[in-house]
């Protein structure tokens, strides 16, 4: 019997959580910082056990993995790997399938993923600049004709990058919103990542990484806009949606081959750098363009909600991938069912600004099971049988069918499944929000 450590709460972990008990093997122990009910459950039923605690300390984490006599753990959180969680689990000679804090650098410090990729001339990178002096990026962003993306350089929920156009008006703006995070040494870092602001449609693209090759899993769309036809602030990730295959309707295979082309590429160069591989899930944040795939961002982790798109289609049991990656060396590429999903967050009213938290809900499960969806626990509390409300994402409804318009009937038929203070952006997935993408595409020459 396996012994597997999962460290986070979210709806993400939850997926996780679900994919890692297929197997009969294993005994699910759970790290959380709050009591996700859904992963309560699968530990409690698989034998295992849960804790709440600071998931950011090394040494709560270590302890409670010593105590279970843990054989493979599974740090998920961005901010969990940047506090060197993997690293402590790692030194007690505990199986880890997360990279490290030097590793996950590459998500946790923009500037030096930027810089490290330049160096080793990997492709596709947006022309950027990485400044820690108010006066330069101000240059740069003239240079670049004030059309710029302005990203602090360290973690920041996903809410950090304002970009001109959308969230700031003009490159004066641009200016006055990198002074302000170089003033406040945003996210404790010093540096501010100035970028071309590109056009095109992002997708993501997830990889298990053995340190030596990224083993690519289907690409999705997430949607970071809190309102119905992307507009409004940038929220976590308001919902999701991924084709029956490895593409979405406006991506061609080249494409797809281009950005694991970019991260493969991407991991050899951390390690002629370091001498360290990358071990654990490589996340690519990338943007469409007319000349092709650019990378916008990587994350050391699944996506959320992008996890619940591709475990839901995952063949075969992730608790042995995980294995192999921990080990070094993943034996072939891992399979996907030909399924198409739609994953959509119901948010407490007043997300992302101030969210109405503390407030009951009423699901209905076997309606949710009856329509074979499924739902996933984020910032919710369990008291006493019902379950509340926090201030960040609180469910999130996938449905999984042969085409996107019919995992999106599902996933919607689902949210009306769950009552409450909540809502959620009922275009995620729908005709009309993708024909718009393909139509955007094809303006730009895309495709
Ligand atoms: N969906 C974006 C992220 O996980 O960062």
């Amino acid at each position: 019997m396996e012994r597997f450590l999962l460290v986070g709460n979210g709806a993400r972990e939850h997926s996780i959580a679900e994919a890692i008990c297929k197997s009969e093997k294993v005994r699910l122990f759970a790290f959380m910082s709050a009591k996700n009910p859904g992963i309560m459950r699968l530990a409690k039923n698989s034998g295992g056990e849960y804790a709440v605690g600071d998931i950011h300390s090394p040494g709560q984490v270590l302890d409670f993995a010593k105590r279970h006599s843990i054989t493979l753990a599974f740090p998920s959180p961005d901010a969990v790997l940047a506090a060197g969680v993997s690293d402590e689990l790692l030194k007690a000679g505990i199986s880890c399938a997360a990279p490290t804090k030097k590793a996950a650098r590459l998500e946790w410090d923009k500037a030096y993923c930027r810089e490290l990729l330049q160096e080793f001339k990997v492709p596709g990178l947006p022309k950027f600049g990485a400044f820690e002096s108010p006066a330069e990026a101000s240059s740069f962003i003239d240079s670049l004709g004030g059309k710029v993306a302005v990203k602090p350089a360290g973690l920041t929920g996903g809410k950090g990058v304002k970009v001109v156009g959308f969230q700031l008006k003009d490159g004066e703006e641009a200016k006055a919103y990198a002074k302000e995070l170089l003033v406040a040494r945003h996210s404790g870092l010093e540096k501010v990542v100035v970028e071309e602001r590109l056009e095109g449609e992002e997708f993501s693209l997830q990889a298990f990484c053995d340190g030596k090759r990224v083993y690519g899993m289907p690409l999705v769309q997430d949607h970071k806009r809190a309102y119905e036809g992307d507009v409004g602030p940038n929220t976590g990730g308001m919902g999701s949606y991924s084709g029956a295959g490895s593409l979405l309707p406006f991506t061609r295979q080249q494409h797809y081959d281009r950005a694991l082309e970019i991260m493969q590429k991407s991991i050899e160069a951390f390690y002629k750098s370091t001498g360290e591989r990358f071990v654990g899930i490589l996340y690519g944040g990338f943007i469409l363009t007319k000349d092709g795939p650019k990378l916008l961002e990587y994350n050391a982790r699944f996506g959320d909600p992008e996890a619940m798109n591709v475990l839901g289609a995952l063949k075969g049991e992730l608790i042995g991938i995980l294995f192999q990656m921990a080990d070094g060396k993943i034996a072939a590429q891992p399979s996907f069912f030909k399924k198409a999903s739609v994953c959509k967050y119901l948010v407490p009213e007043g997300y992302p600004g101030k969210s109405v938290a503390n407030q009951p809900l009423q699901i209905d499960m076997e309606k949710i099971s009856s329509l074979g969806a499924r739902l996933y626990f984020a910032s919710v509390n369990e008291e006493g049988g019902t379950i509340y409300t926090q201030s960040s994402r609180s469910v999130a409804i996938l449905g999984l069918a042969g085409s996107i318009f019919e995992a999106e009937k599902i996933a919607e038929a689902g949210c009306s499944a769950v009552k409450g203070r909540v809502w959620h952006r009922s275009d995620i997935g729908t005709e009309k929000l993708i024909q718009r993408r393909i139509e955007h595409m094809k303006a730009l020459g895309a495709i």
